[in-house]
């Protein structure tokens, strides 16, 4: 038996979870509220502050030596040195240490490292901690262009021209209030060209040398459904049955999982084995595909759709992962659809303690599968927070099949909350495919 413990609450942490359990793990599960998904699957469960690597070091099944490996879901422990901790304590872990989850802490460092190295796919970009010189600069710039802060933001600090703000007046303003305010964590900001085109991720499994690519993702990060209001931390995802996307060719894919192998590489080379799982966000331009960010873990809703058809053993590849010795990775050919359930007003002022009535038994006769997230299970009751309750996954040949699942999953969920339905509908995808073959003709 492998006692593999589980660190995360979100619907990612239950899609691991679930995979690590039908590859015949037993689950300690670590999180911040229960959620009932996880904590049905796990043999023990402990609430807590999964973020804090010594509030988990100290965790009793840490301490008694029964546990085989931690598997991190969420970034902010992997930032904060969980793996490094955890291994001080005889624990292994999936998951890269923390001076290599430094790709998602830190845009600057990984902006510096792909330049360091010469590694494709890179963009222009400054930084700036002096509010004149910011102001200089961009007053001379005549491109588009992105305000970022150096740290984590959930998504939500990126402020992008023609988006989040339409003049560079605007744009100047909010670059100010980044540094004045250390959004992101430091007194300094980055600003980046704006890319122009169709966002995709590609997720790797890695063990600091050889990487394993899984089916490609596209998730949608705003509120609304057209692609409106705020950015959030996506509302769901699809993917299809080849593993690649309707706007994404072969050779795109295979220049975007180079680029990867290249980040892992230099990573290598500059004394940082990252193991686990990394996360490409990418755009695809008519120069290319460029790295828009990198995350340090699955990506959320992603995960739920990569791990709802994977073929192979999770357990054995994270054994491969730890012991540097990774094997082939297998993934079903089906495509999956992901929508997320969020509470009303949710990305500006979403209601908590909603109850929501979910009838799973109907879910599953749909032939979907459900992923619990935010959400606080009290006497048999689901209840929401301030973040994403719960996603339904629908699988199916086409795309197109995958969604009408989903969609009719989300018809046996009640309460005070929403969905987007427009995601990997027929015509939006159609839409997004038309307009990069516009873009690719007359950039
Ligand atoms: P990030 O947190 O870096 O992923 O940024 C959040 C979102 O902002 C991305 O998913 C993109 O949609 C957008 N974004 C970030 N950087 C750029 C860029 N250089 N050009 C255009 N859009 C960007
Ligand atoms: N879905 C975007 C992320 O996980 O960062």
């Amino acid at each position: 038996m492998t006692n593999v413990l589980v660190i995360g609450a979100g619907g990612r942490a239950h899609a691991i979870a679930a995979a690590l359990k039908r590859s015949g793990a037993t689950i300690y599960a670590v999180m911040k509220h229960r959620n009932p998904g996880i904590a049905r699957l796990a043999e023990d469960v402990v609430i807590g502050n999964h973020d804090d690597p010594e509030f988990v070091t100290g965790l009793k099944w840490v301490r008694d030596g029964i546990i085989d490996f931690a598997f991190i879901s969420p970034e902010a422990p992997l930032i904060n040195g969980m793996v490094d901790a955890l291994e001080a304590h005889g624990v292994p872990s999936v998951g890269p240490k923390k001076n290599a989850a430094i790709v998602e802490g830190s845009k600057e460092f990984t902006r510096e490292l792909m330049h360091r190295h010469g590694i494709p796919g890179g963009v222009e970009y400054h930084t700036f901690t002096d509010p004149e010189r910011l102001e200089e600069f961009l007053m001379d710039y005549d491109k588009q262009f992105v305000v970022k802060p150096i740290g984590v933001t959930g998504g939500k600090g990126v402020w992008v021209m023609g988006d989040h703000f339409s003049t560079k007046e605007e744009g100047i303003e909010y670059a100010k209030r980044v540094l004045e305010n250390r959004i992101g964590g430091e007194a300094k900001v980055l600003i980046e060209e704006k890319l122009v085109g169709e966002e995709f991720t590609l997720q790797v499994f890695t063990d600091g040398r050889e990487v394993r690519p899984m089916p490609l993702v596209q998730d949608f990060k705003r509120a609304y459904e057209g692609d409106k209001g705020p950015n959030t931390g996506g509302m769901g995802s699809y993917s299809a049955a080849d593993h690649l996307l309707p706007f994404v060719s072969e050779d795109e894919r295979a220049e975007a999982l180079d680029i990867l192998q290249k980040i892992i590489d230099a990573l290598h080379s500059e004394g940082r084995e990252y193991r686990g799982v990394l996360y490409g966000q990418f755009m695809l331009t008519p120069a290319g595909s460029k790295v828009v960010e990198l995350n340090c873990r699955f990506g959320d809703p992603e995960a739920m759709n990569v791990l709802s058809i994977l073929d192979s053993n999770l357990v054995h590849v994270a054994d491969g992962i730890i012991n540097r010795e990774l094997p082939e990775v297998r993934f079903k050919n089906l495509a999956t659809v992901v929508k997320y359930v969020v509470p009303e007003g949710y990305g500006t002022a979403p209601v908590k303690n909603a109850e929501i009535t979910v009838n799973e038994e109907a879910i599953r006769n749909e032939g979907a599968l459900l992923y619990y997230a935010s959400v606080n299970e009290e006497n048999g009751k689901i209840y929401t927070t301030t973040s994403r309750s719960l996603a339904v996954v629908g699988l199916g040949a086409r795309i197109e099949d995958a969604e009408r699942i989903a969609e009719r999953a989300l018809g046996h969920i009640q309460g005070r909350v929403f969905s987007r339905h427009d995601i990997a509908k027929r015509e939006v995808i159609e839409e997004k495919v038309k307009r990069m073959k516009r873009l690719k003709t007359s950039p």
